[in-house]
């Protein structure tokens, strides 16, 4: 598979600088959902072609198929101790390496994953960096049971730090909401601007019916931003 737009080669290229940067023979590694991670999987299956010991753990059942397709041998996040590092794209990402994610509903797996990791590493194209979060609406991945209850509890939350007219939106409409692979909902919350997300960010668990939330917050540890032209750059976050 070759990128068509100009943003499939900007992804292209971050997910290629991460395996020169990162990747070494006999890692165990997180792999991320979405496009740019996908492109990650597609490099990183030339690379056991070549003869390279490598395996992961999927954040999703999509990434799960991907890699069983391109050769890329799998792992039980079960049999693992620690992950080498874990490479994951991101919908937003702010320069101090806060994002959004959750955009292919795959958030829960990808955080757990992440969690699990040594280092992560966010990959991203260059539209993807941001001053401040939250032109992408978070999105909370939430249990069906009492699932409106739940909604109701997050207005709750947006309302005590000040967000006004506030959206939040089941994923899919009410007829036929997307279930996400463990099953749950996906409310998406639309702020606009997230101005604490540090402070935002430990209260949605707090919540009974919150499976996970897509603010990731303290948990990139470098990213790599990725160009149309090609070229693709390292920053370490901490
Ligand atoms: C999936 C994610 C993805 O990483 C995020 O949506 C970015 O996707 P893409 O690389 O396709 O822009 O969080 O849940």
């Amino acid at each position: 598979m070759q990128p068509e737009q100009p943003q499939d080669h900007a992804k292209l290229a971050a997910g290629r600088r991460a395996i020169e940067t990162y990747l070494q023979d006999g890692m165990r590694i997180g792999l991320g959902s979405g496009t740019t991670s996908h492109w990650f999987v597609r490099a990183l299956g030339e690379k056991v072609k070549q003869g390279f010991d490598i395996a992961g753990v999927p954040t999703s059942t999509a990434t799960r198929d991907l890699a069983l397709e391109v050769g890329v041998p799998l792992l039980d996040l079960n049999d693992i101790t620690e992950l080498d590092f874990t490479i994951d794209g991101a919908d937003e990402i702010d320069h101090a390496g806060r994002m959004i994610k959750g955009g292919g509903a795959c958030l829960l797996w990808e955080k757990m994953v992440a969690r699990a990791s040594k280092r992560m590493v966010a990959v991203v194209d260059d539209k993807k960096v941001v001053d401040t979060l939250g032109a992408f609406p978070v999105p909370v991945e939430v249990i069906r049971f009492g699932w409106r209850s739940t909604e109701r509890e997050l207005r709750k939350l947006f309302t005590e730090f000040g967000y006004r007219d506030l959206r939040i939106a089941l994923r899919g409409g009410a007829e036929e909401p997307i279930r996400t692979d463990s099953g749950h909902y996906i409310l998406d919350c639309h702020l606009q601007r997230i101005t604490d997300p540090d402070r935002l960010a430990p209260r949605f668990n707090e919540i009974p019916g919150v499976a996970e939330h897509g603010l990731f917050v303290g948990i990139a540890d470098e990213m790599v931003i990725g160009h149309a032209d090609g070229s693709g750059e390292v920053i370490r976050l901490r």
